[in-house]
């Protein structure tokens, strides 16, 4: 696709993305993942490089090539994928959440694989992955004194501006979630976005072969204080943008 013709409103702004699906070990061999391709998080990465962005794409378990003019780093579990989000996100503008990070893990990993011939097979107790997007919006929460970010041009900081808080270091400016709901999308999306506290939530309903592995994609975009925004179905460089768009006017 040509990513000529976009608006270079993204020029100075640094942007991490995360992009795949976790794996969470249960031997050396063996693990726990998702269907996730990386694809809508590839579309934002090279959407934003093509609208002036510095980069950070933080890849897990993705099989597609490096996108042009971002820094890519790759990553396998959820804790590998927090470290590198955290520490990107230190000086980040924006932060997106497009991969898909496991909810659980093994509570242990075996350091040998498990064999056939030790018998009958043992449950694997899961237990609670942490919650990086939370993390993300409760550490800005704490950075800005504890009052909620509601928009850039309606921080709460006694005394001081919308750019204070965006440019006050580990505190993104906009914080962007992703959401796969299977039924009451809607309902479910407002939750999730309070919860988080992000700024934008993208809900995508899957199922029916929507979303996972496919070059298109249909959401709506939950904003922080806003009315949602619909993107019809189309390319995922499409939804991509539609992102972008919300991201830039909170900048404006
Ligand atoms: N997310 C995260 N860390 C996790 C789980 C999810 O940062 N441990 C992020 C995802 O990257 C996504 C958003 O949170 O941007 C929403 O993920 P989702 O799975 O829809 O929400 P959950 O809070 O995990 O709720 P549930 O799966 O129960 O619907
Ligand atoms: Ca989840």
């Amino acid at each position: 696709r040509v990513l000529r013709g976009r608006p270079r409103d993204l020029v100075g702004r640094k942007i991490v993305v995360s992009a795949g699906g976790t794996r969470e070990a249960i031997d050396p061999v063996r693990y726990i993942g998702n269907r996730s391709s990386g694809l809508q998080g590839y579309a934002l990465a090279r959407t934003a490089v093509a609208r002036g962005a510095e980069v950070t794409l933080v890849a897990a378990n993705v099989t597609l090539p490096d996108p042009a003019g971002a820094a890519v780093t790759r990553v396998q579990s959820t804790a590998e994928l927090r470290e590198a989000v955290l520490a990107a996100s230190e000086d980040a503008d924006v932060v997106v959440m497009a991969a898909a990070v496991a909810d659980f893990r093994p509570a242990a990993r075996h350091d040998t694989k498990i064999k056939k011939t030790d018998g009958e097979p043992e449950p694997i107790r899961l237990t609670k992955n942490p919650d990086i997007l939370a993390e993300l919006g409760e550490r800005r929460r704490q950075r800005s004194g504890g009052a909620a970010v509601v928009a850039v041009a309606d921080v709460a900081v006694p005394g001081g501006s919308a750019m204070d808080v965006a440019g006050a270091k580990g505190v993104p400016a906009v914080i962007v979630g992703f959401a796969a709901e299977t039924h009451d999308v809607l309902a479910n999306g407002q939750a999730k976005l309070a919860r988080k506290g992000c700024d934008l939530l993208v809900v995508n309903q899957v199922g029916e072969g929507l979303a996972f592995g496919t070059p298109d994609n249909a959401a709506t975009v939950l904003v922080a204080g806003g009315d949602p925004v619909e993107v019809p179905f189309g390319p995922k460089e499409d939804l991509a943008d539609a992102v972008w768009d919300l991201v830039a006017a909170r900048f404006a």
